[in-house]
């Protein structure tokens, strides 16, 4: 089954105990917004975050922007308590914070259904840790399993960072290799994959700069972490006039009569396959899903 196309170029953190950035969210063009009740909640302010997430889907109906709620581990004081408000929220996914292994992922499907969750509720995972690396294979085999929930890996560079004491210098030349068995591990299970964030939000350059990197590497979106970041997304994450004329081409050239039935067509000089069609069939659906923006 193919799922259907949803934008994700452009997927905002916004602490939910920051109300300021909360009032913001509908002014902002991002593709997904990730509610965060995690790493950018302090420890004392966790049950506000909480309870002001609790009032904010309440007030506000669903728009245009997929809304994930990233919880905390279930491990930790606040997990099974920040489950049950996502839960209820009903968003469109939860986001599982350092999925080291499966059964991260499955035990909380489990939970989801045991308590008539939802079926809309999909799940993301977070890949952040070592272990998290080495299983990413086996977690993302979940992507191919409709009743398991999985929809996308995000990736967490910097606690990657902190695990591993792998610096993020040099266009990440360091952890690259890393963040390529994730994509790779992500793409055999049909998953999403999001990569991480850019610290540096007054460096707009360097950013559209990491975002680049991120299109050529294969990454369906980035995490981001201030407003002044989503445009800068948004438009690397839109293929350019140039590809999505050329996609027009071959989707025209497969559709002359003259080519019904060939595996293999010329065109402008370049031998063009049915691999190709499908490449440009998925990328002009991509184009029209994403719409205007
Ligand atoms: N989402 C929505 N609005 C945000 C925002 C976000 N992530 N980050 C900043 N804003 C808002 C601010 O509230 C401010 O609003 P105002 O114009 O009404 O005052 C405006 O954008 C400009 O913000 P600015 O003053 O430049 O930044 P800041 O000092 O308020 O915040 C950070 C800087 C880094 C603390 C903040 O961007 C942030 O918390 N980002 C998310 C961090 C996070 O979730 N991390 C976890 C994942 S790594
Ligand atoms: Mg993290």
């Amino acid at each position: 089954m193919i799922k259907p196309f949803r934008p994700r170029r452009s997927v905002l953190y916004v602490p939910a105990s920051n109300a300021k950035a909360m009032a913001k969210i509908a002014m902002l063009k991002a593709d997904a917004i990730i509610f965060d009740l995690e790493d950018a909640v302090a420890p004392a302010v966790k049950d506000d975050a909480r309870e002001a997430l609790r009032s904010h889907f309440l007030a506000h109906s669903a728009g245009t922007a997929e809304r994930i709620i990233r919880i905390n581990g279930l491990s930790s004081p606040w997990g099974p308590e920040d489950l049950l408000a996502a839960r209820a929220c009903k968003p469109d996914a939860i986001l599982l914070p350092k999925v080291e292994k499966p059964q991260d992922v499955t035990g909380v499907t489990e939970i989801l259904e045991e308590t008539d969750a939802s079926e809309h509720i999909r799940l993301w995972a977070m890949i952040e840790t070592p272990r998290g690396i080495i299983n990413a294979d086996e977690i993302a085999e979940l992507g191919l399993r409709s009743t398991a929930r999985l929809d996308c890996f995000v990736i967490g560079t910097n606690d990657i960072a902190k695990e591993t004491g792998t610096h993020l210098t040099n266009g990440r030349a360091l952890v690259g290799p890393w963040l390529m068995q994730i994509l790779l591990c992500a793409k055999a299970g049909k998953l999403d994959v999001i990569d991480g964030v850019y610290n540096d939000f007054a460096d707009l350059d360097g950013f559209a700069a990491e975002c680049a990197d991120a299109v050529r590497m294969g990454f369906d979106g980035k995490s981001l972490i201030h407003p002044s970041q989503i445009e800068i997304a948004n438009a690397a994450f839109l293929p350019d006039a140039r590809t999505i004329a050329e996609a027009r081409s071959i989707v025209d050239a497969f559709a002359a009569p003259e080519n019904s039935g060939k595996g293999v067509i010329a065109l402008a000089g370049r031998m063009i396959e049915r691999l190709h069609l499908e490449a440009a069939e998925r990328l002009l659906a991509k184009i029209a899903a994403i719409g205007g923006n």
